[in-house]
Order: structure tokens, then C-alpha cells, then sequence
């Protein structure tokens, strides 16, 4: 069986995660479940980024032992991706011990290879971004160099330190970039490429004095340092997969390796990680699939900005993890920023989730309850309608192999329409013996649920086991394959969502 593994960036546990996170999330997870359905032995990995100055500072705010701070949010992440109905495989954090462990030797073995080196550091630091700015990448307010993107001052720090030898491998990352496919979609490619060549690449400090930040991995020869957490954080990704105790798993799932980050992380995953992988002997991931931000009133949303929208909030509105999900799905993109407003949410929550796929499922589950007992056998389906149907479920295909989930949705949605539309035609209910539109009309259920599936998984469990059926491959099942239909309820599914007009926060 092929592998397929899907990671999602690890988010640091200083606040509850909001919708932007659950963006990405759910992202990952629809394309995590869309694999299992085609058949794939998927390997999805999600978890919390848990040291440095960020997090440490955090727990001091809230009068807390970092590792508190950080096991209580751990919950309250998990929490949250389970009410999302969110299937990931594992959730690392940081400060597990296989964790740690791989960060000591990976950053031993870069020592060893010569690409690690101590030398003495001036510069500014975010401490919100865990990152250090260089002339040319921080605005200026007031005169003082502020970060540009939590608009805050930046900190100005000098100390000794351990580099890593970043500047090195500008070829290498220039090479990867222009030649392979690696980074989704393109554009981004471009952006680093037009930073590398235009900006060059120094070497990157990645250890802080333990009297700065305690909080955080040792160096493995030198106590008196903490390896920096952006060194730290992206050895998730092989550390969670066995990179130490477990080779075999570890080449395994390596090779289809695919990372979901959002675009505020870009030169972290490109510049460092693909150098870093590089100084490991590590071959460089599959495909790295970014995405860019959930706004409201056009910026980032985010708890700094304070303009975020929780995932209570999107659960109670849309009844449950299905419509918060769909929502999400179908405003993603990848290349534009995507306005959240509850007026773009309510609208496609309610016509296509209630008055769409709900409606379809109560209308024909009390039909054929009533015309037929709710059994429905196989019949002959019109040309005309097979052949609308396949042609859907293949640009779903399509789209969901171009990861343009909200483009998949809307061909799963289609064949629900298409289904309401051939009923109002047909009108099976003045018919004496409709057994032929109930089983047509069951065909495009039975596909449009199995192409939901990924987005709704609740309510198309829900529906393939009222009506009888499995959800499968698609392209392994095929129309007219049903010998029995044994409806044995007609679930409501969603309750409307009146659409707001103008946006309320
Ligand atoms: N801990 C680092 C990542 C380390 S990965 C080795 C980090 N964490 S974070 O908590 O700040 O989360 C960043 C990710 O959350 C973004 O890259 C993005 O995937 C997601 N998002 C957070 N807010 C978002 C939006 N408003 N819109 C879209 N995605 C958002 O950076």
C-alpha cells in the first residue's frame, strides 16, 4: 500500500488555537481523509510547539511552571481538534522524550559535520515571531525598528552563540527551488527565490544563552546554551515518524512526505528546513503546501491583532463540526487572502449544507419510506444522469489531486443539486411505482456523500448508514452497483442559518 503522510505546522500553546488554526487543520485533515478513502496508509501528524522565550514568557505572565502551561494546553488543543472531528494519527510535542532526544543528536551531527559554529550575535529578535530580523525585513515607528507583523518593538540582543552554517547552502536551496515542484503553489517558490537572490543568506543563530531562555532543549556539549525552538520545532516532522528509534517507519512515510503551513511560516519551512535537512543527509520533503491567511476586515486574523473568531463561536453557529468545516473548506485558498464574514458563512452553510445535501436526504429518505417501505431496488439509470454524475465525481477527483478543496466541495455539492433538480422533473411522488427515480436519485446520494465524506464526516456517517450503504473509493465503485437501498430513517441533517447581513464583530 502506498504512504502518504500530511503534517500540519505545530502551533504554540500560548492561547487557545482560534479559526486561522483550525483553517489549517482541517485542511490537512480533509486531505488526511481523502487519502484513507483512496486507499492510501496515511500518516497525519499534527501537535504543539512547547519551548522558548514565547512560551516561557507566557508562563511567567501567568504565574505558571512552563511545563504546566504547557501540559494544560495540550488538552485544550486536543480538545479542540476533537470536537472538529479532526483524525490525526499522532500529536507530538516538544517536549516528549523521542522529541528532545532526536533535537540533541541532529544538532551533534551537524556539529560533528562542521556546519555548526560559536560566535558572537547583534541583532533584533521578535519574540512573538521566535524569529531574528535583519536590516530591510522590520518597519520603523517612532525611529525604533517594530516587527511588521504583530506591530510590536523589536528586541535589540547581543550575546554569544552557536550558528548554523545557513549561508552555505544558498545553491542548494536555489537548485531545489527552481527545478522541483516542491513548494505549493508556485508563487511561493518565487518569493524565496527572489529573497535568496536578491538578499543573499547569512548564517543563523540557533542557540540562546540559558540565561535568556531557559526554557527549551540544551545544547548537547554546552549547558550554558538552549538550542533556538525554530531548530527545536521542525525536527518534529521527522522526529514523530521514528528519525531515531524507528528507520523503518521512518522511510516509509518520508518519502510522500507533505507539510501544511500557512504563508507567515514560508522561509522557516523553505530557507532553514530544506538546509537543514540537507546538513542531515535527509532527502528534502515531497511537497510543501501553503496557504495563505483567514481575515477579518482584511488583516491576519490572530490574538495579537485581537480580531479572532473562536471555534465555539463556529461550532455553535453552523451546529456542530460538519458545518464548521464545510464553511472553512469552502472559503480555502491557497494563493489569496480569504475574508471571514458570517454573511459569506451563513449563506453557503445554508443553501448548501440545509437547503442542498439536508433537504435531498429528509426528502427522499420519507419518500421511499412511504412509496416503498424505504426498500429501493437496483434499476436502470438514464444516460443523461450517469453520465452528469461521473463527469462530476472525476473533476472532484481532479480538484481534490490539485488540493482545490473548496472547488472539490462544490463538485460533491453538485451532484446533490443535480439530484434536487432531476426530482422536481420526475416528481417520483405522483408516481404509482417511482422505483426507478428513487434508485436514480439514491445513486447520486450515495455519490455525493462519498465525496462529502472528507468534509462532513458526521452527517455522511450518519446518512450511509440511515440509507445503507458504504462510503468507498469512489473510483472503485461504480454507478448502478447498489443491488438493494434499505432506508431505515430520514435524518434532519442542518438546521438553517439565517443570513447575517452585516457582519456582527
Ligand atoms: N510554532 C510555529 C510553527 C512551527 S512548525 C515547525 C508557529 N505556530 S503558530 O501557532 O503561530 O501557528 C502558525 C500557523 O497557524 C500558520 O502557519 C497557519 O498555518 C495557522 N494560522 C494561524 N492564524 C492563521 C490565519 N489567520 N489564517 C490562516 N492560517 C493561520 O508559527
Amino acid at each position: 500500500m502506498d504512504t502518504f503522510y500530511i503534517t500540519t505546522p505545530i502551533y504554540y500553546p500560548n492561547a487557545e488555537p482560534h479559526i486561522g488554526h483550525a483553517y489549517t487543520t482541517v485542511f490537512a485533515d480533509v486531505i488526511a481523509r481523502y487519502k484513507r478513502m483512496m486507499g492510501y496508509d496515511v500518516f497525519f501528524l499534527t501537535g504543539n510547539d512547547e519551548h522558548g522565550l514565547k512560551i516561557q514568557q507566557t508562563a511567567e505572565r501567568q504565574n505558571k511552571h512552563p511545563k504546566q502551561l504547557v501540559d494544560e494546553m495540550a488538552d485544550v488543543f486536543k480538545k479542540y481538534w476533537k470536537i472538529l472531528d479532526v483524525n490525526y494519527d499522532h500529536f507530538i510535542r516538544t517536549t516528549d522524550d523521542y522529541h528532545e532526544k532526536t533535537v540533541r543528536e541532529a544538532f551533534n551531527y551537524i556539529y560533528n559535520k562542521g556546519l555548526i559554529y560559536k560566535a558572537k550575535y547583534s541583532g533584533l529578535y521578535c519574540v512573538d515571531c521566535e524569529k531574528y530580523y535583519a536590516l530591510g525585513e522590520y518597519i520603523e515607528v517612532n525611529g525604533k525598528p517594530y516587527c511588521p507583523l504583530h506591530n510590536k518593538p523589536l528586541e535589540y540582543m547581543e550575546e554569544e552563540t552557536y550558528y548554523f552554517k545557513l549561508s552555505e547552502f544558498r545553491e542548494y536551496l536555489i537548485d531545489l527551488l527552481k527545478d522541483k515542484d516542491i513548494v505549493y503553489p508556485r508563487i511561493y517558490a518565487d518569493e524565496v527565490l527572489a529573497k535568496l537572490e536578491k538578499e543573499g543568506l547569512r548564517d543563523l543563530s540557533v542557540a540562546r544563552p540559558v540565561e535568556r531562555v531557559w526554557w527549551g532543549i540544551q545544547v548537547p556539549f554546552d549547558e550554558k546554551y538552549v538550542i533556538y525552538v525554530w531548530f527545536d520545532a521542525l525536527l518534529n516532522y521527522i522526529s514523530a515518524i521514528g528519525y531515531i528509534n524507528n528507520l523503518e517507519k521512518f522511510k516509509q512515510y518520508w518519502r510522500n512526505v507533505h507539510h501544511v503551513i500557512g504563508k507567515d511560516i514560508l522561509w522557516f519551512h523553505t530557507a532553514i528546513w530544506f538546509s537543514l535537512l540537507k546538513a542531515l543527509d535527509i532527502d528534502p520533503p515531497r511537497k510543501l503546501i501553503v496557504h495563505s491567511f483567514l481575515t477579518q476586515k482584511g488583516m491576519k486574523m490572530s490574538k495579537s491583532i485581537g480580531n479572532v473568531i473562536t471555534i465555539d463561536k463556529l461550532i455553535d453557529r453552523y451546529g456542530g463540526p460538519d458545518g464548521a468545516r464545510y464553511v472553512l473548506m469552502r472559503n480555502f485558498n491557497m494563493d489569496k487572502d480569504s475574508e471571514f464574514t458570517y454573511e459569506i458563512a451563513d449563506s453557503i452553510y445554508t443553501s448548501e449544507l440545509a437547503d442542498t445535501y439536508g433537504n435531498l436526504i429528509r426528502r427522499v429518505g420519507v419518500l421511499a419510506q412511504k412509496k416503498s417501505g424505504g426498500k429501493v431496488y437496483r434499476r436502470t439509470i438514464d444516460v443523461k444522469i450517469s453520465e452528469a454524475i461521473n463527469e462530476k465525481v472525476h473533476s472532484y477527483i481532479e480538484s481534490m489531486e490539485n488540493l482545490e478543496v473548496a472547488k472539490a466541495a462544490n463538485e460533491a455539492m453538485s451532484i446533490a443539486r443535480l439530484a434536487n433538480q432531476y426530482l422536481n422533473e420526475v416528481k417520483p411522488w405522483e408516481k404509482s411505482d417511482p422505483s426507478k427515480e428513487l434508485y436514480t436519485v439514491l445513486e447520486a446520494i450515495r455519490m455525493t456523500t462519498i465525496l462529502l465524506s472528507p468534509f462532513t464526516p458526521r452527517a455522511t456517517s450518519i446518512v450511509a448508514k440511515a440509507f445503507n450503504f458504504n462510503i468507498v473509493n469512489p473510483i472503485k465503485t461504480s454507478l448502478e452497483s447498489v443491488e438493494r437501498y434499505n432506508i431505515t430513517n430520514a435524518p434532519i441533517l442542518f438546521k438553517k442559518q439565517p443570513v447575517e447581513k452585516k457582519d456582527e464583530e
